[in-house]
């Protein structure tokens, strides 16, 4: 890289600022930095997390009053609902009589009617139908799943950082042929940003890198500064931390520039096997935004047209590393 953003001289306060395009051949290569050694250091470190056996799976605002929710964890089915008080329940997705999807019932209050023969699945739970431990954290809503997770559960997910308000939000949901390491280690490679996203990042430079030995909590993290682009010629320089608070979750959180304290937080949840026996993973991105700036609290008010802006970009971010973590998968597991 040419070092660091040339940036034009436009007035501090205002976030945009001009940089000096350059041809994307031109760019200095970055694979010299990039050492497979220190990335499969970090990733190695990332994975002896704890999870407390916590799963995300779904957008909190996804999962409503009126129909319950079908999704997949580590090959158990599942059922999500609210009830009246708006709490969230999570359990197995078949009916405990003869099977019935239970995400085709009926809600009723804390209670789900199976379609079928009409049993009441009680969230409370029964001697056949056991609900499973579950969180809502107003983002992104949980499930505690001890069978899979085989580590000491903990009473609530371990989260990283966020804003102290999380309203200006959104969350993408895709689906890969890969395991939750692959997507971990996509981004535990920030050295390909603006490589492989040239229409989002340029100016991407890595300041500080865990070790390749001895990774602990304090310096695990990544540190980069990078322009996001708007235009060819403008963008928004910021400087951000990658950090792995669990095992399947990976958050980048700008330290400083425009939106400080906003969160990407990216987390990897296995489905389990497809119908050709390899491994599927949901990724689930969770924007979070934050601002000091004054015409910020309008954003708020903009939430329905802002919200499908944040998830469009990050779906064509996201289409990219797909291709990378399915291709990191496919390399290993077929060398295997
Ligand atoms: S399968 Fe649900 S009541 Fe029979
Ligand atoms: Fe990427």
């Amino acid at each position: 890289m040419s070092g660091r953003a040339e940036f034009g001289r436009w007035p501090k306060n205002i976030p945009l600022q001009l940089f000096s395009p350059e041809e994307w051949s031109r760019q200095r290569p970055t694979h010299g930095d990039a050492d497979p050694g220190l990335i499969a250091a970090a990733l190695r470190w990332s994975q002896q997390r704890p999870s407390g056996n916590w799963y995300t799976f779904a957008a909190s605002r996804s999962i409503g009053r009126d129909r319950p929710l079908s999704t997949t964890i580590g090959g158990i089915e599942l059922v999500a609902w609210r009830d009246e008080r708006n709490v969230l329940h999570v359990g197995p997705g078949a009916c405990p009589h003869l099977g019935a999807p239970l995400a085709e019932a009926q809600v009723d209050d804390s209670a789900l009617i199976c379609r079928w023969h009409g049993l009441r699945v009680e969230a409370t739970g029964s001697a056949r139908w056991c609900p499973y431990p579950s969180y809502d954290d107003g983002v992104l809503a949980w499930v505690r799943l001890d069978a899979i997770g085989e580590q000491p559960p903990t009473d609530t997910p371990i989260i990283g950082p966020r804003p102290a308000d999380t309203t200006v939000h959104a969350v993408t949901r895709l689906t890969g042929v890969c395991e939750p390491r692959d997507i971990i280690a996509n981004r535990l490679d920030p050295w390909h940003g603006s490589w492989l996203h040239p229409y989002s990042f340029t100016h991407l430079e890595v300041t500080q890198a865990p070790p390749r030995h001895d990774i602990i909590e304090e310096n695990h993290r990544f540190l980069l500064t990078v322009t996001f682009r708007v235009t060819r010629r403008l963008g928004v320089p910021v400087e951000a931390e990658f950090t792995c608070p669990d095992p399947r979750t990976i958050v980048m959180r700008i330290v400083s520039g425009e939106g400080t304290g906003s969160v990407i937080e990216t987390h990897a949840t296995p489905i389990g096997p497809g119908p050709d026996g390899r491994a599927r993973t949901a990724v689930i991105e969770a924007v979070i935004a934050n601002s000091e700036r004054q015409g910020f609290r309008h954003a708020r008010r903009v939430l329905p047209v802002l919200r499908p802006l944040m998830t469009h970009a990050a779906t064509r971010l996201w289409r990219d590393d797909m291709a990378y973590a399915e291709r990191r998968y496919q390399l290993r597991t077929h060398r295997r």
